[in-house]
């Protein structure tokens, strides 16, 4: 196995194979204007057109249009929320459930890894706006010292993986989602880096599809250009579809892979399989099985992550921006938030779940709208239009809309600075979850791990060494503190230091 180019939304839909069949299907559902210059095109860009055309399942759109480009959508906040209750990160604490077993059930966890039946799963597909990189965020440089991108910070944890549980012979296959838009780009990067050390047998990359973007007042589709109708990608929601169309479900059922670990491509120091929440997922009494969740407490009210909450009955995330401000601000007696459960988007899925889902066909995730700047040409006068605010409203979907759809979830509560340093922003004075606080995550969690293992810490030890050096712990030298103490990884730190454990 290595790469495939299926597109999610190009497999599942009819072809059009001429203009007039293109353009009845566009007339049935009032977006016959995306055929206007049919006539001034090239032959290639006629194609072209109707290729994409072709590509979009027109049928779903004018409901789409009603429901999320004309009104806005209601969002999570419409029914009951409450708190949701958690394992927590320190499994003899009676907070949330209350004390569990982690070695149970973090052996639980090896065991399913060490027998091959545990894949990883990262969703690579978005545009990284925020951060103003060009390119697939995959390629940002993320290791603290030597700015090794977030893909090969990623590959290490399954290297690392692989050698401390897999079985001889198993191995964890490394499934990744991309989007039309970066797919060619994150394959050549892989290609180029020798696939970071892994098998390239082990590693698919499939793409995600698309969804057209919408003029925010008529619900008109936007034209990009002349012969190109403006889409983004359909969100990491568009994963559970993607993963079906694009052959790796039937892949993983081929390796005999039972358990997806999801995670982002944003935070180099992601767990990208963790046992202990594998085993807990897969075992644990109030776990169905199909899909969890994991959890930090929140920084602070307004820290812009989703909230883990039970909504209408189930357990769900509420994204920040859907949450009523009251609810983000509660607090409970003692002034802890209320609400205090913070996505880190890390999610253990079972295939048995994915292939419920997917497998009668007809299935779908609920949109969410974000209003966008998005170029287009315009009617009126033929001329490409760069917008200066808002103009267009883009759909996405989000894949933890799928917690609903589970019998029942759990959510491990894990260590911010230990596991969650995202890269989502550009460098800006006071600014959050930007390159440089994640550098200083990673020191700061390297001098913990070093204090844990060696019992050092308090101001003359390896606690007070911070101030100026920067430190990078990558997995292969410790996925877990005692790692350090095995290996006997134990460096002097100078002041000022830059090293590598
Ligand atoms: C996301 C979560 C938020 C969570 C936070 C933790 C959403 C809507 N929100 O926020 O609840 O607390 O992470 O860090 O996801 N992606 C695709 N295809 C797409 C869109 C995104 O693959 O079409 C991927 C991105 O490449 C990235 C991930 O999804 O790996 C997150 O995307 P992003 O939209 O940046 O989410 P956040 O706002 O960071």
């Amino acid at each position: 196995m290595s790469t495939t180019t299926t597109s999610a939304s190009s497999a599942a839909v009819v072809k059009i194979l001429d203009l007039e069949a293109a353009r009845a299907v566009l007339a049935k559902v009032n977006q016959e204007h995306l055929l206007k210059y049919a006539s001034e095109l090239t032959p290639t860009q006629r194609a072209e057109l109707l290729s994409q055309i072709a590509s979009i399942d027109w049928a779903t759109i004018p409901a789409l249009v009603q429901q999320y480009v004309l009104s806005k959508e209601a969002g999570a906040a419409g029914g009951s929320i409450e708190p949701v209750k958690h394992y927590p990160a320190d499994a003899t604490s009676s907070a949330g459930r209350g004390p569990w077993d982690r070695t149970f059930y973090k052996q639980k966890g090896i065991e399913l890894i060490r027998a091959g039946k545990v894949a990883a799963f990262t969703v690579a597909g978005g545009q990284g706006s925020r951060l103003g990189f060009e390119g697939p965020k995959g390629c940002y440089p993320a290791g603290s010292v030597t700015r090794k991108p977030l893909f090969a910070c990623l590959a290490e944890w399954i290297i690392a993986a692989q050698r401390a549980w897999c079985a001889p012979g198993k191995t964890i296959p490394w499934y990744i989602m991309t989007s039309p838009l970066n797919h060619e780009a994150t394959v050549s990067f892989f290609k180029k880096h020798g696939y970071f050390g892994l098998n390239e047998r082990d590693v698919m990359f499939f793409r995600q599809g698309v969804m057209p973007s919408f003029d925010m007042a008529t619900g008109k589709v936007l034209l990009n250009q002349k012969h190109e109708i403006a889409v983004n990608p359909d969100g990491h929601g568009g994963s559970i579809k993607a993963l079906a169309v694009s052959g790796a479900l039937a892949d993983m059922k081929r390796r005999g892979i039972e358990q997806l670990s999801y995670t982002q491509i944003d935070n180099p120091l992601v767990k990208v399989i963790d046992p202990v929440f594998v085993g807990l997922h897969a075992f644990a009494p109030d776990s169905s099985g199909q899909m969890s969740s994991k959890m930090v407490a929140k920084a602070s009210a307004g820290e812009k992550v989703g909230v883990l909450c039970v909504v209408n009955g189930k357990t769900g995330v509420v994204e920040y921006s859907d949450m009523p401000k009251a609810l983000t601000e509660a607090t409970n007696a003692d002034g802890s938030l209320k609400f205090n459960a913070g996505s880190i988007a890390v999610h253990v899925i079972s295939v048995k779940f994915l292939e419920q889902l997917t497998g009668g066909g007809g299935f779908s995730m609920p949109f969410h709208r974000a209003e966008k700047k998005v170029a287009y040409v315009d009617e009126s006068t033929g001329q490409r239009v760069e917008p200066v605010k808002n103009n267009a409203v883009k759909l996405e979907a989000f894949v933890f809309d799928a917690l609903a759809m589970c019998e029942k979830s759990i959510v491990l509560e894990t260590i911010r600075r230990d596991e969650f340093a995202p890269i989502k922003n550009a460098s800006a004075p006071g600014a959050s979850d930007t390159p440089e606080t994640c550098s200083q995550i990673q020191t700061e969690r390297a001098l913990a791990w070093l204090a844990q293992a060696w019992g050092v810490g308090g101001s003359g030890g390896y606690a007070g060494a911070g101030q100026d050096c920067v430190l990078e712990l990558p997995p292969t030298s410790a996925m877990e503190p005692e790692d350090l103490r095995i290996k006997n990884i134990r460096p002097v730190i100078a002041r000022g230091a830059k090293l590598v454990l």
